[in-house]
């Protein structure tokens, strides 16, 4: 999945939209997304309840489906749980895995991560395996210590660059309307980096931004050089914004059409 993507657009719904208008949402993304040279690959992750009908939208488009989470075995006695079998069978190509809020509202550690990782990784689901650290711990410079053992903890060594990627989103930095710095991000990127080249010894995973990218401020991320994506939150949700967002990539892209 997303092999050829030299930039990869990701919308994250969250827990937001009736089903009405997440299909018209959808619509407005596969239209955006067909006007887009093939290296730039746009996913959406809808809420779990509107995968399938969402999924009618974006089966014969560029889009791919995504899922927020998905649980580790593959099915059994887990009430309002999702398998990666079950998101893979409703036609999803890839899953966020760790979001900061699954780790803040659902108490997800690491190693529950890196279980979850290795599902849908068995079910051919590309993980998007999510990192990011608190105010106080970019403050008192933990923070390259926290996103390292978050990194080393979470990532299943058997991924490569088509099967996993890394979104690296600064908790402060989320619904906040607060981006990181051009040079945090870039800084961040560069050490997540040499944190992954001791786990993957050939072509590490991509590794996305996100945390309050928005229209206005996406060019400005996806020119830095270390940046292969982005994950979108609040303006995935505004076609126009997303439509710009995937446009700011086509504008940085090298590949040639
Ligand atoms: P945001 O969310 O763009 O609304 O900050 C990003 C995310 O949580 O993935």
């Amino acid at each position: 999945m997303f092999e050829q993507a030299e930039y990869l657009i990701l919308g994250n719904w969250k827990m937001n939209l009736n089903i009405q208008d997440a299909k018209a949402l959808a619509d407005s993304v596969v239209k955006a997304a067909s006007a887009l040279p093939k290296h730039i690959a746009t996913g959406v992750c809808p809420a779990s309840l509107h995968l399938a009908q969402t999924n009618a939208i974006f089966q014969n488009s560029s889009v791919a489906l995504g899922a927020q989470d998905c649980h580790f075995e593959r099915s059994g006695a887990f009430t309002g749980d999702i398998s990666a079998a079950q998101l893979k069978d409703i036609g999803c190509s890839f899953t966020l895995l760790g979001h900061s809020e699954r780790r803040q509202f659902h108490q997800e550690s690491d190693q529950l991560v890196h279980k979850k990782a290795e599902a849908a990784l068995n079910q051919n689901l590309h993980a998007v395996i999510c990192i990011g650290e608190t105010l106080e711990e970019r403050e008192s410079g933990r923070y390259t210590q926290v996103l390292e053992t978050q990194i080393k903890n979470s990532l299943p060594a058997i991924g490569t660059r088509d099967t996993i990627s890394i979104a690296y989103e600064p908790i402060w930095a989320i619904g906040t309307g607060r981006t990181a710095e051009s040079q945090d991000i870039e800084e961040t990127h560069r050490f997540i980096r040499e944190i992954l080249k001791q786990i993957y010894s050939k072509a590490t995973p991509r590794i996305l931004y996100g945390g309050s990218v928005k229209a206005n401020n996406a060019l400005e991320i996806l020119s830095l050089s270390v940046v292969d994506g982005v994950l979108v939150g609040g303006a995935s949700l505004d076609a126009e914004a997303f439509a710009t967002i995937m446009r700011a990539a086509a504008s940085v892209a090298t590949a040639s059409v």
